[in-house]
């Protein structure tokens, strides 16, 4: 096992994916390629689904973040799997529904949701709306007014929460572009607007807090001044709102560095905080939907390179540089994340070559990690990156006119692409 069991060397030394020889599959589907080992992100489906029944009741509802890793393929599997969906762009929501994802499983996102997304999301026929602000607001009700239907909504909240996680992935703090803050009176104010509002209807509240979170105790604090509005709104408006969404944001293990989260049982303290909460307010437990994206994808994940060159300079460092780079996973570049790599056709020797790790693009700070101890490499190796599953497709780029990479979904052994790897004709056939 490497970092997650699903990764492991086999009799020839070569790095297994799911079982799957890492090698044979950059032979057959060249490289840099993304490969996802569809069984574990089922597997993370099903403890999210199951852990949300068991501690929240039957009506709960965990719901994909497909902002971590969006294609066709993957709204069929969270369907499959019985999840519902957060989509947060009119991108995703049209890649739902060329997908068939049920509609009414949709939640739609997003801090400025335009006109024509709104009114594409009404043909679709979305479940619920997250409105962000009063504008958004305004703009839903004029809209769901337009076509005479009562459009179901939450509206985001800031709880004021600091999650100790980097910077540009926290959310939920009193300063933020998403949502309104209860501190400063907003939450309150655009509660009151929403049921005074026609054609939509309130069903309840949404936070989320941020993205690679360890520890509890944010989401605990979070649920618990959730849980203490719900109740403030009970008492100034008179109403009680029945659904309660948490968002996303537990961490995933990157490297032997990391803890390995027990999801089940982090979902079950999260919830005991939440059921004394309702005790302590008085109120009914609401419906509650989970909103993971990172955590379900994430580890099923790895990235397959081949070793260009290899540079050593003395008393500097050794740069090795890969056929992909921050076009496909700009995470390091972004937030200096941090992975495990390794050679993969020599993954049973020692990894005792320190390594820069660089892509192939034409700036320095393209890099997928440095100081990472790696076996000694030589061009023409395959160099597979751990755990890319989350946020490395989604946030792929072009950069340097570079194709992106093909998605290869492994399942019980076999391999399928999931997406091509894109051409240059693909590059040029927007340009004019
Ligand atoms: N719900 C909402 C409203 C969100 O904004 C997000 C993530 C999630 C759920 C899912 O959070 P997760 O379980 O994946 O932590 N690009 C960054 C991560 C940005 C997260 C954005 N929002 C990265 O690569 O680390």
């Amino acid at each position: 096992m490497i970092v997650h069991e699903h990764f492991d060397v086999n009799d020839q030394g070569h790095l297994t994916i799911g079982g799957v020889d890492a090698v044979d599959l950059a032979k057959t589907y060249g490289t840099p390629a993304y490969i996802l080992d569809e069984n574990v992100i089922r597997q993370q489906c099903r403890i999210y689904r199951e852990a949300a029944k068991a501690h929240f009741g039957a009506d709960a509802l965990p719901l994909y973040a497909s902002k971590a890793l969006c294609f066709t393929e993957m709204y069929r599997i969270a369907a499959d799997e019985g999840m519902g969906v957060d989509c947060v762009s009119g991108g995703e929501l049209y890649t739902a529904r060329k997908a068939g994802f049920p509609a009414e499983r949709i939640y739609f996102h997003g801090n400025n949701k335009t006109d024509r997304d709104i009114a594409d999301a009404m043909d679709m026929g979305v479940g619920t709306f997250v409105v962000d602000n009063a504008e958004e607001l305004a703009a839903v009700s004029a809209e769901a007014c337009r076509r005479g239907i009562t459009q179901r909504i939450l509206l985001r909240i800031t709880p004021g929460i600091d999650p100790h996680t980097h910077r540009a992935i926290v959310t939920g703090n009193v300063d933020s572009k998403f949502g309104n803050a209860i501190a400063t009176g907003q939450a309150m104010q655009i509660v009151k607007a929403s049921l005074a509002a026609e054609g939509v209807s309130l069903a309840g509240l949404h936070c989320h807090i941020g993205s690679q979170i360890f520890d509890i105790e944010p989401f605990a604090d979070a649920a618990a001044i959730m849980v203490a509005f719900l109740a403030d709104i009970q008492k100034e408006c008179g109403v009680v709102l029945s659904e309660l969404n948490l968002g996303g944001g537990l961490g995933v293990r990157y490297t032997e560095h990391d803890r390995q989260i027990d999801y089940a049982a982090a979902i079950g303290d999260i919830a005991a905080i939440v059921k004394a909460q309702c005790k302590q307010h008085a109120i009914p437990l609401p419906r509650i939907i989970l909103e993971p994206g990172r955590s379900l994808v994430a580890a099923a994940g790895a990235t397959l390179y081949t070793v260009g060159s290899v540079k050593e300079i003395p008393e500097f460092r050794n740069y090795v540089s890969v056929d992909g780079g921050m076009p496909d996973n700009p995470r390091y570049a972004l937030y200096q994340s941090r992975y495990t790599a390794l050679i993969a056709n020599r993954a049973s020797e020692p990894a005792t070559y320190r390594a820069t790790l660089a892509g192939r693009c034409c700036e320095s700070g393209d890099l997928l990690g440095e100081d990472m101890d790696i076996q000694k490499p030589v061009r023409g190796d395959v160099l597979a990156v751990l755990v890319t599953g989350a946020y490395n497709y989604a946030m792929a780029s072009n950069y340097n006119r570079l194709p992106r990479p093909p998605v290869i979904l492994l399942r019980d052994g076999k391999a399928r692409i999931a997406v091509r790897r894109e051409t240059f004709e693909d590059l040029t056939d927007h340009d004019q």
